[in-house]
């Protein structure tokens, strides 16, 4: 089988964080701050990634503003080539850091909003005086003139105000908006009482998002990540496993997406013992899952085993306990029945309080 170059790097540079949203995808296991990798040891991997063919460098945490360093490290993306895009509550950035950043060459900035009122956005973040602080940031990022996507988690508590998300993304100026419904891994599976959208929500949410497509062709631009829990057919997560993208951990992990921790069986390389090019190719937890070979009925006969290859992984271990199951989400698994339920029996936990994601 014939193995294309990554497209795009996750750089986790930190899981330290100011707010402590429950819907976290942050392993449980965070890295501390002596666990993670030098500014030198970021360029280095930076170029790795360059060499073997990476375009696109997300840096991401965490929160990346809790590195002093991230103006260092984004000059050693540009000048290894790579196209930045740094994804940020907007905590921990000033305006000078902002235009610290311009004159580096950030390409890029991607925003999260946890609610469209302080009342909501500071309750899910954690943090109070977090949204004032993002809508000024907000400011900042349009005067400089960032390219600007904002990416609301949305969730059974906060659903509702998708229509109001959708105005916020056009008066700050963004051309993109990531509608995503929250995704179970890592500290989030913890809060799926909490979080769990009710079938009537994912409903209303995929309605609104095709309506405001049409609405607001040429003006902005919307990706949705639907609530899969009550989908027919799973995501094809990462592209595939292998095919696309690589996610590298704050302490040099390299993973081919950012839960594969929670699949026991694998072991990871790190980037202190080896290098990019060899982890990709050769590396065996990008091997355990690539292309098709792996899968097992109903996958292995059916139609779509190229279009979403056979779901995700981590969902499969987390809801089946097999890495190697089809996705559950998928109306052809076994087991769809029982997660039906079991999203249903979660979306009706109308009392659950928040776990919030606790600092490493
Ligand atoms: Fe995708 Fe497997 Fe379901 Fe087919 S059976 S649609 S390949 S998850
Ligand atoms: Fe790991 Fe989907 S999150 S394969």
């Amino acid at each position: 089988m014939s193995v294309p170059p990554p497209i795009a790097m996750l750089a986790e540079l930190t899981h330290r964080c100011p707010l402590a949203c429950p819907y976290c995808s942050n392993p449980v296991e965070m890295t501390r701050q002596d666990q993670e990798l030098s500014t030198e040891a970021w360029a280095r991997v930076f170029r790795e990634a360059a060499e073997l063919g990476v375009l696109q460098l997300h840096l991401s945490g965490g929160e990346p503003a809790s590195r002093r360093d991230l103006t260092e490290l984004v000059t050693a993306a540009r000048e290894a080539g790579l196209y930045t895009n740094l994804i940020t509550s907007g905590i921990g950035l000033s305006q000078r850091r902002l235009a610290d950043l311009d004159a580096a060459g950030l390409d890029h900035i991607q925003l999260s909003l946890q609610g469209t009122t302080p009342e909501m956005a500071d309750e899910i973040g954690g943090y109070k005086g977090g949204f004032a602080r993002k809508m000024q940031v907000a400011q900042w990022i349009g005067e400089i003139g960032f390219p600007l996507t904002l990416n609301a988690v949305l969730h059974r508590r906060n659903l509702h105000q998708l229509p109001r998300a959708l105005e916020i993304a056009q008066e700050m100026g963004a051309r993109r908006i990531e509608v995503a419904t929250v995704q179970f891994h890592g500290w989030a599976l913890r809060n799926r009482d909490a979080l769990m959208p009710t079938r009537t929500q994912a409903a209303e949410a995929t309605r609104i998002v095709t309506e405001a497509r049409t609405a607001l062709k040429g003006a902005l631009v919307i990706d949705y990540v639907p609530a899969d829990y009550h989908e027919d057919y799973p995501k094809r997560c990462m592209g595939g496993w292998g095919t696309s993208g690589l996610n590298v951990m704050p302490n040099g992990k390299v993973l081919p997406c950012h839960a594969a921790e929670s699949i026991p069986h694998l072991t990871f390389d790190r980037v202190q013992d080896r290098n990019l090019h060899d982890i990709w190719y050769k590396g065996d937890a990008f091997n355990a899952y690539r292309g098709t070979d792996w899968m097992a009925e109903p996958c292995r006969s059916c139609d779509r085993k190229t279009v979403d290859f056979g779901g995700c992984r981590c969902q499969a271990m987390a809801i089946v306990g097999d890495a190697a199951a089809t996705d559950p989400v998928c109306i052809k698994s076994p087991h769809q029945g029982a997660l039906q339920v079991q999203a249903d029996t979660h979306a009706a936990q109308d009392d659950a309080p928040l776990v919030y994601r606790t600092a490493p």
